[in-house]
């Protein structure tokens, strides 16, 4: 008997994998990908004592194998991130956004909402959490809330426990790692867990980004989604932009990964900075 580790993905069974990902997430897995999708998939395999690709691919046709769909996904996703990544989002934030949004909270008497729409294991979400605790720290008649979502379960557990590696939580003001995380003893030395009082700003939930229906609030001030379309095909990005248009409050502004601008795409938004779009009021 062939162990997994030996057996060959075949072409066969990655194209159904390939279509499979890309139907349920329209994460696009090109032919170059193929090994890759092998050896992610290998420990999966011998933990599910599956001997072999075909195997695995009847388990996903199966009805049995629903909940299988989203252990793939996860396993394929990319879920790289960090703390303060493209930092300048946060100071154009800080600067400009946020004194226009604390007035706009005030005159109509409601909370501001953000949503982090491909969150992954929550640095984002908590950089974003610290950036506005700062702002609203001088100005408590403002509150706010993030949602925080993303298709990866393993991901948003990760973002829900909020517990980081020590030498991987970089802020840009040291004393914010006393403000806002707490150092971990005993067994827990060498890493930090966000404190309390930031999580409780945060709902975390899944949310496939082509779903249907949203299950977050509509008339969002802000919604970060960064560094997850360049994983979709254009007429992906563009049911998506529209989507996260339609959830966005007039006025409200759209961040997208750096490298993801949104030239070539059919929206209606303004461009106010590179990678800032915001939705005519
Ligand atoms: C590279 S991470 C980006 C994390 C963070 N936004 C950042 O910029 O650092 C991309 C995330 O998108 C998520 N993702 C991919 N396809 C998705 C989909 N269809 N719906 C929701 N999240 C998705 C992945 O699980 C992954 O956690």
């Amino acid at each position: 008997m062939l162990f997994p580790s030996e057996a060959p993905l075949t072409t066969q069974a990655y194209d159904f994998l390939a279509n499979l990902v890309y139907e349920r997430s329209r994460i696009r897995l090109g032919p170059d990908r193929q090994t890759l999708v092998a050896g992610r998939l290998r420990q999966r395999l011998q933990a599910l004592r599956i001997d072999d690709y075909d195997d695995y691919c009847a388990l996903l046709k199966s009805p049995q194998g629903a909940d299988e769909v989203d252990a793939l996904i996860d396993l394929i996703s990319t879920n790289h991130t960090h703390f303060f990544r493209e930092s300048s989002h946060f100071d154009l934030l800080t600067r400009q956004l946020l004194p226009r949004l604390a007035e706009k909270s005030i005159a109509e008497m409601r909370p501001l909402r953000f949503w982090c729409a491909a969150c992954s294991s929550g640095e984002e979400v908590y950089s974003l959490a610290i950036v506005l605790a700062e702002f609203f720290r001088l100005r408590p008649a403002v509150q706010w809330h993030i949602e925080a979502s993303d298709i990866s379960q393993r991901m948003l557990e990760r973002c829900q426990q909020a517990i980081y590696d020590a030498d991987k939580v970089s802020v840009p003001q040291p004393e914010w790692l006393e403000r806002y995380f707490l150092r971990g003893i005993g067994d827990r030395d060498g890493y930090f867990r966000v404190k309390n009082e930031l999580r409780r700003q945060v709902t975390v939930r899944y949310v496939n980004l082509f779903q249907d229906v949203y299950p977050v609030p509509r008339g969002l001030d802000v919604i970060f989604c960064r560094n997850v379309m360049i994983y979709f095909d254009v007429p992906s990005r563009n049911t998506l932009i529209e989507h996260l248009s339609d959830q966005l409050a007039p006025g409200g502004f759209l961040f997208v990964g750096h490298s993801e601008s949104l030239i070539g795409l059919r929206h209606g938004l303004r461009t106010i900075a590179p990678s800032v779009y915001q939705r005519p009021e």
